[in-house]
């Protein structure tokens, strides 16, 4: 149990990525624990699966703070007061300040539906829909003080397919998700993530070799 990876958990809404790495951290010999759920928002239906899993949880309110600082401050005090390791964002709809990504360089990170450095921010289905891209996907990558900038640990491509629009895309990728992200928990957890002058290198990954051509052209 000692040389576990503590990870806390930053949460907004449903939960569908912690549920992948309460999965996760239940299998045999996975070398990290969530130690702690954090929500923003009261009713967010990750707080019960978090419940469900004997998993402690906290409700940090940004409404109850007058600054951003001052909420950053209160989880910030409450991941030390749990001793956490590394935080992962799992649908935290919360911009986090400078001091508190900085503060936690390196230990922290989070997860986004597309391919990083394309389609930043919010919609980002829709917005690949409209480009026309025929991949998508999703990224994990540590936080860095610019919105979905940082070094990219993890990333998980789907075709775009004919009739898709904003929702199947979505699921599609959502799949995905919830492979990569603890994927990338358990490499850091293991010891196998290094970054080095803003990229990261995985001691002994094996590289995916499969690639993904589309369309087929058959
Ligand atoms: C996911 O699409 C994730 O990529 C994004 O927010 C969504 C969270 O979904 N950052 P869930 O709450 O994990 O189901």
């Amino acid at each position: 149990m000692t040389d576990m990876l503590k990870v806390g958990v930053l949460i907004s809404g449903r939960g569908t990525n912690l549920q992948a790495l309460i999965d996760a951290c239940a299998q045999p010999g996975f070398p990290a624990i969530i130690s702690l759920v954090i929500s923003n928002v009261d009713d967010a239906y990750g707080l019960q699966r978090a419940e469900k899993a004997g998993i402690a949880t906290k409700i940090i309110r940004h409404q109850s703070f007058d600054s951003r600082a001052d909420f950053d401050a209160a989880i910030d005090a409450a991941l030390k007061k749990s001793g956490i390791n590394l935080v992962c964002l799992a649908g935290f709809m919360r911009l986090l300040t400078g001091e508190f990504v900085n503060a936690w360089q390196d230990r922290l990170i989070n997860i986004h539906p597309s391919l990083l450095p394309a389609f930043k921010g919010l919609d980002t289905y829709q917005r690949a829909l409209d480009a026309g891209v025929k991949i998508a996907g999703c990224t994990v990558h540590f936080v860095r003080v610019e919105m979905d900038e940082g070094p990219i640990i993890v990333q998980a491509a789907v075709p775009i397919l004919p009739g898709d629009d904003s929702d199947r895309l979505a699921a599609r990728i959502l799949e995905k998700e919830h492979i990569a992200y603890p994927l990338a928990l358990r490499l850091i957890a293991e010891g196998k993530v290094a970054v080095a002058d803003e990229v990261v290198r995985v001691d002994n990954g094996a590289p995916s070799t499969e690639s993904l051509i589309n369309p087929s052209g058959d």
